[in-house]
C-alpha cells in the first residue's frame, strides 16, 4: 500500500517509523517531514492545510491511504477534501474536528452526552464573561474558544487575573481563537491522557500516557508543547479507563453520530482524575506530541493495521496485542524554548545511536544540510525508549541523550518523576 503521512514533527516521525515496519507498506511519503523522517521515507514539500493541493498530490503519487498528524489540517477540512477525492483517510472530518477546534462546542457535546466535565459558561462579550467571574470567584479557568497552540488557557488565581485574561482574549491576543471565551471551574486531581481509535461506530483503546507540559524540572516554569511523556499512565487504572469509556468517550461518540457528524480517527481525551472519578479536561482530535512517540514505541508495526482498520470502519474486529511494557520519550529542546532560541545549531553524535524496537531518536525539528543535522525548531529531538519497567525505559532514553553532542540542547532530567 502507498501511504502519505501529513506533518513534520516527532509525532509524525514515530508514525512513519511504525508504518514502515509493517510489511503492508510499499511506499511512504511524509509531507513536509524533517531530517529524521527523510532517513526512512520520502519527504515532499506540500502545503498540508490546503486540501485541494494535498488531494492532487495524493492522486498523482498513487497514494491509497493518508494519515493526518496535526490538528491544523483536520480543522481546515483536509480529511473531507481527501475523502471527496476517493481516498482512504485516517483522521476526522472538519465537523468532527470541532471537538478540538472549539472548546464551547466540546462543552455543549458534554452537556448533551451527560459526560462529566468542569462547570462552565460560554461568552461572546467581555462584560458578561466578567459578570460570571464575579459571581463564581477565583481561582477560575479562562479559555480562548479556538485553536491557540496550547497557549489559550489561563488558570487565574484571582478575579483581577481572570478579568485581565478576558480583556486579552476579547482584545485579540489569540486572534480569532479568542473571539469567544469559555470560563470554567478549576478541577483538582491528577491529569492523564487516554487514546482511543473511533470509526464512527466502535471505540478501541490504544494506550494511556502522561506528559510534562512545563519547561522546568519539578513541573515548574512556562508551559510548552510537552517536554516528555510516558506510557502507560498508572493513574489511569483499568477501572478508571472503563469509566472514562462508558461515561465520557462512548456518549460523546454517540452524540457526534446522532448529529450526523460521526467521528473517525484517534481521539485523545485529556482527563482529570480525582477520587477514582475521571472528568474531561479537553479533547484533541489527533495523537499527542510527544505522547505519540511513546505509544508508537509500544505498538510498533500493528499501529498501521489499527489505523487502517479504523479508516475502513473495521474496528469491531481489531485487537491490540499488548506487551507488558513501558515507554518513555524525553524531549531535547533548543536552549531558551518556549521563549526565543537559536536556530541552525549543529547536532552531533546522532549516527552512533542505537536504533531498534527498544530505542529510537525521533526528530521533531531538524534540518539536513550537506550531511550535517541542524536544529530548526524549539523542540528538536525525542529520545524514545521501551523497557520491561518505566525505570528501564527511562535509563535507555537518557543514555541516548547523553550520547548526543549538542551544546545548545537542553532537556528535563526528571521525566516520569511522579511514577518513578
Ligand atoms: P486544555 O488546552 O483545555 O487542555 O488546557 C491546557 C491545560 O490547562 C490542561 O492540560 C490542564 O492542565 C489545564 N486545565 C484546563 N482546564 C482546566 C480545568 N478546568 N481545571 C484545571 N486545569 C485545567
Ligand atoms: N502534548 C500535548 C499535546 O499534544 O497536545
Amino acid at each position: 500500500m502507498n501511504i502519505l503521512i501529513l506533518g513534520g514533527g516527532g509525532r509524525e516521525h514515530s508514525l512513519a517509523w511504525a508504518v514502515m515496519q509493517n510489511p503492508k507498506c510499499d511506499k511512504l511519503i511524509v509531507a513536509p517531514g524533517n531530517a529524521g523522517i527523510a532517513m526512512i521515507a520520502d519527504c515532499a514539500a506540500l502545503d498540508i492545510e490546503n486540501g485541494g493541493a494535498v488531494a492532487s498530490f495524493a492522486v498523482e503519487n498513487n497514494i491509497e491511504f493518508v494519515i493526518i498528524g496535526p490538528e491544523a489540517p483536520l480543522a481546515a477540512g483536509v480529511a473531507d477534501r481527501l475523502r471527496d477525492a476517493g481516498l482512504l483517510v485516517f483522521g476526522p472530518s472538519q465537523a468532527a474536528a470541532k471537538l478540538e477546534a472549539s472548546k464551547a462546542f466540546t462543552k455543549e457535546i458534554c452537556d448533551a452526552a451527560g459526560a462529566p466535565t468542569a462547570a462552565y459558561g460560554h461568552f461572546t462579550d467581555a462584560a458578561s464573561a466578567k459578570a460570571y467571574v464575579h459571581r463564581e470567584g477565583a481561582p477560575i479557568v479562562v479559555k480562548a474558544d479556538g485553536l491557540a497552540a496550547g497557549k489559550g488557557v489561563i488558570i487565574a488565581e484571582t478575579v483581577a487575573e481572570a478579568e485581565a485574561a478576558i480583556d486579552d482574549m476579547f482584545g485579540g491576543a489569540f486572534g480569532g481563537a479568542g473571539a469567544e471565551v469559555v470560563i470554567e471551574e478549576v478541577m483538582r486531581g491528577e491529569e492523564a491522557s487516554f487514546f482511543v481509535l473511533c470509526d464512527g461506530t466502535d471505540v478501541l483503546p490504544i494506550g494511556t500516557a502522561q506528559d510534562h507540559k512545563r519547561a522546568g524540572e519539578g513541573d515548574t516554569g512556562p508551559n510548552t508543547g510537552g517536554m516528555g511523556a510516558y506510557s502507560p499512565a498508572p493513574v489511569l487504572t483499568d477501572a478508571i479507563a472503563d469509566k472514562a469509556l462508558s461515561e465520557i468517550i462512548t456518549p460523546t461518540m454517540e452524540e457526534m453520530t446522532r448529529r450526523g457528524t460521526p467521528y473517525q480517527g484517534v481521539l485523545y481525551a485529556g482527563l482529570m482524575i480525582e477520587d477514582g472519578q475521571p472528568r474531561l479536561v479537553e479533547y484533541n482530535v489527533r495523537f499527542g506530541d510527544p505522547e505519540c512517540q511513546a505509544l508508537m514505541m509500544r505498538l510498533g508495526a500493528q499501529a498501521f493495521d489499527l489505523m487502517h482498520a479504523c479508516a475502513e470502519g473495521r474496528l469491531a474486529e481489531a485487537r491490540v496485542n499488548w506487551a507488558d511494557d513501558h515507554a518513555m520519550t524525553v524531549v531535547m529542546a533548543a536552549k531558551g524554548y518556549p521563549g526565543s532560541y537559536e536556530k541552525g545549531t549543529l547536532i552531533g553524535g546522532l549516527d552512533a545511536l542505537p536504533e531498534d524496537s527498544f530505542q529510537m531518536m525521533f526528530h521533531a525539528g531538524t534540518t539536513e544540510q550537506d550531511g550535517r543535522i541542524t536544529a530548526s525548531g524549539g523542540r528538536v529531538l525525542n529520545a524514545t525508549a521501551r523497557g520491561a519497567t518505566l525505570q528501564e525505559a527511562r535509563d535507555r532514553a537518557y543514555a541516548m541523550i547523553d550520547q548526543v553532542d549538542w551544546p545548545q540542547g537542553v532537556c528535563r532530567r526528571d521525566i516520569g518523576w511522579r511514577t518513578l
